[in-house]
């Protein structure tokens, strides 16, 4: 049976997304998810998808009605995404709302992995539950919420974010080489947070080349994302700051088939991973490895430049998202170039520009998932 969203569903609904969110960093491949219970205007459990391999939403807020002695009996469930009805790390959701006998059930977005795609609302209808789905701003503040999820279910990829970070006259590095410092210390702060948000961070070998970075979240609890350097020749070297940390994450060198054999072994014998991209041109490499990546489970590729790499990821038409930080700096050098050489054209959906600190983000969304 179908049933028509209330205005107090749209409010239920955007509580749990709001607790959707307090997962961020901590479920992925899963998405994040957010659900409510409510039963006569009265909310009587809550809860969200919290850690992979943990309970799902619906099933910790069933669980948080019977912890404060409410029975979800004839209650309604508004929650984020569909309900699953596989089985996973977890039992299938439905079960457990059609055992609590809730209701109806408010679906703010579909979930689109093949194993779902649908399924979760057919069986609670068959079993006799109101379904709703979300329209509007509910709606598409959870498909937001769920990108890196929902491209990779759709198209087997990894979402992709672009940070850059430049002086006003466009420049992505100082004269030494060193971009570490155009942005300033609140930028930087954001650029961990995103960090931590993301399953995998790239660079090409030329910034660790002029850098040296770590590439690590500096936040004690937080997951460290795998760190992935471009490498076509596998020149990283065994010295760098990179393989000299690999106690704290995983660094995965991406080759194309060419490489030299020895630096791959030497590599390997230093614990690096190794994945060949095949392909004729830098944007066919940067695909195959994104295909690679999304077969590894990685949702997410946090993209820190330097921007020949940058441009390899629009010329292969594989940017999602990007950020840019302006910083009040003239850098004037005389190899002005642009912040992305080469082929290719992504135009976005929406842009926005905020201040942090004393530079300027501007945040760009090409496509929507
Ligand atoms: N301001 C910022 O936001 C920012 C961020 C990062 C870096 N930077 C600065 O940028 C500079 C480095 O930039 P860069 O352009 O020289 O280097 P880069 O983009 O970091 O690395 C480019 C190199 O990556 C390798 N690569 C491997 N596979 C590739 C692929 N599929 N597509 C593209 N490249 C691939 C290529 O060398 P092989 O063919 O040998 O593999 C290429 O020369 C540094 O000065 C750094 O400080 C600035």
């Amino acid at each position: 049976m179908n049933s028509q969203v209330t205005a107090a569903d749209g409010t239920h609904l955007r509580r749990a997304l709001e607790l959707a969110e307090r997962g961020r960093g901590r479920v992925s491949p899963n998405p994040l998810v957010g659900a409510v219970v409510v039963r006569d205007g009265k909310v009587i459990g809550e809860g969200f998808h919290a850690e992979l391999g943990g309970l799902h939403a619906e099933r910790v807020a069933l669980e948080d009605c019977r912890e404060r002695g409410e029975d979800p009996a004839g209650a309604t469930m508004c929650v984020t995404l569909e309900p699953c009805a596989h089985q996973g790390r977890q039992p299938p959701c439905t079960e457990a709302i059609l055992e609590a006998g809730i209701a109806r059930v408010v679906i703010a977005s579909e979930d689109p992995t093949e194993k779902a795609s649908g399924r979760g609302p057919g069986i609670l209808r068959d079993g006799g539950v109101e379904v709703a789905f979300a329209a509007g701003a509910e709606a598409s503040a959870a498909r937001l919420l769920n990108q890196s999820f929902r491209k990779h279910a759709r198209t087997g990829l990894p979402l992709v974010t672009l940070k850059m970070a430049m002086s006003l006259d466009g420049q992505t590095s100082t004269a030494p080489g060193d971009s570490r410092w155009i942005s300033g210390e609140l930028s930087r702060a954001m650029v961990q947070r995103w960090r931590a948000d993301s399953d995998a961070i790239a660079v090409g070998i030329g910034t660790v080349f002029a850098d040296d970075p770590l590439l690590t979240v500096r936040q004690a609890s937080a997951r460290q994302p795998v760190r992935i350097v471009f490498d076509a020749q596998a020149r990283l070297p065994l010295d760098s700051r990179l393989l000299a940390s690999l106690d704290q994450s995983p660094v995965l060198v991406v080759t194309a088939p060419g490489a030299d054999p020895g630096r791959v072994r030497a590599l390997e014998a230093a614990a690096a991973e190794i994945l060949v991209a095949g392909g004729s041109t830098r944007a066919e490499r940067v695909e195959a490895a994104l295909a690679d990546l999304g077969r590894r489970d990685v949702t997410s590729l946090f993209l820190e430049g330097g921007r020949t790499l940058a441009s390899a990821f629009v010329a292969a038409e594989q940017i999602d998202v990007s950020h840019t930080f302006i910083a009040p700096l003239l850098l004037g050098s005389s190899d002005i170039g642009s912040v992305t050489p080469g082929p290719g054209r992504l135009t976005a959906l929406e842009s926005s520009a905020e201040s942090v600190g004393e530079d300027t983000l501007i945040t760009a969304r090409y496509k929507e998932w």
